[in-house]
């Protein structure tokens, strides 16, 4: 069986590219393989969020991978900072791990670009906590959305690098997993780029069914197609790509027909796509809901979840330790 592991941070709800890019590849995995699936609370802080809300976050994410589906008995299911395991690890990978490499990393130069007033060093690292989270279970799979790809080859190179530094053959070079498609980008609803947490362009899987209809029909169109066959804009191109995941085939092909033959009325366009998504997110919602209001289970998942990862990774961590050459006095 091979070891996959993945984690969303715990940085506001989990929406639609969340669901689609990540989480549904989870559920498809967890039957066969081993796997560690987390909430990465320590990625989250470099945001500084308040520790009013910490807590919160952490649990409100907790909630949503459970009620997608993911199942703590098959499945390892825990909060990183349970972990410090990980911690040591990151440390340890922090040593193979270049600052000039770190800097010319593309999310790195994103948040330097956009938040300048806030360039921490857990910025600047964090592809390497990232590569501890993986490795320190030994994983060959990591399902993660198309924006992760490069943070991956990252962990690659570092387990490669600690490798031959020690002449070991010990951490397996995970790969990116996404079930033979393409990694898939949920565009957001705004007309241009992924969907986001921060970007305001999301839907997010808690959202209620008048939500979603209100923030689908105000989704960025243009003035319609004018010659037949004519390609879509961006912005309606956009709303093809998430009708395309939520949809049915029969469906997609009628509104595709509809917009080459320039007929399409992107008022239906949109009521069917906001229809679409409740159908997969109603019942998710209400799973939430109830999950969220039941803290004993909550707690039972949390607590044997994390003995169950500290297990895995603290076999690791003393292997490590002594491969590097650490001896017990
Ligand atoms: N960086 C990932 C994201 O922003 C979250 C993450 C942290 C992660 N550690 C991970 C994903 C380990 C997969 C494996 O989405």
């Amino acid at each position: 069986m091979d070891t996959v592991v993945s984690g969303i941070r715990s940085t506001g709800n989990l929406h639609l590219g969340n669901y689609f890019g990540a989480l549904r590849n989870f559920l498809k995995m967890q039957k066969e393989n081993h796997c560690f699936f987390f909430i990465a609370d320590y990625h989250s802080l470099t945001t500084h969020p308040k520790p009013d809300n910490l807590h919160g976050n952490i649990k409100q994410v907790l909630a949503e991978y459970l009620a997608c589906g993911i199942d703590p008995e098959i499945a390892t299911v825990y909060i990183q900072s349970d972990v410090p395991e990980v911690t040591e690890l990151y440390l340890l990978l922090n040593m193979v791990a270049y600052v000039g490499e770190l800097e010319r990393t593309t999310s790195f130069k994103e948040k330097i670009r956009k938040h300048p007033d806030n360039i921490n060093a857990g910025l600047l690292t964090y592809p390497v906590l990232m590569a501890a989270d993986i490795i320190i279970h030994r994983a060959h799979k990591v399902p993660v959305g198309k924006d992760q790809e490069q943070h991956l080859e990252m962990t690659r190179r570092f387990a490669r690098r600690f490798n031959s530094l020690y002449e070991v053959n010990y951490f397996p070079e995970p790969d990116a997993y996404n079930f033979g498609q393409e990694l898939i980008k949920i565009p957001g609803l705004d007309g241009t780029g992924k969907m986001g947490k921060s970007e305001g362009n999301g839907i997010f899987l808690a959202d209620t069914p008048g939500v979603i209809r209100k923030k689908v029909m105000s989704a960025v169109t243009d003035s319609g197609p004018t010659e037949p066959g004519q390609e879509p804009s961006e912005p309606v191109k956009n709303l093809f790509t998430i009708m395309k995941v939520v949809s049915d085939p029969s469906t997609v092909k009628y509104f595709t027909d509809q917009h080459s033959a320039c007929q399409i009325r992107y008022g239906d366009l949109k009521k069917q796509v906001a229809e679409d998504i409740i159908k997969i997110t109603d019942p998710i919602r209400n799973r939430i809901n109830s999950i969220l209001a039941d803290n004993i289970y909550l707690a039972k998942v949390v607590r044997e979840g994390g003995e169950k990862a500290r297990e895995s990774a603290s076999k690791t961590i003393r292997e490590v330790r002594e491969i590097i050459g650490y001896k017990q006095f």
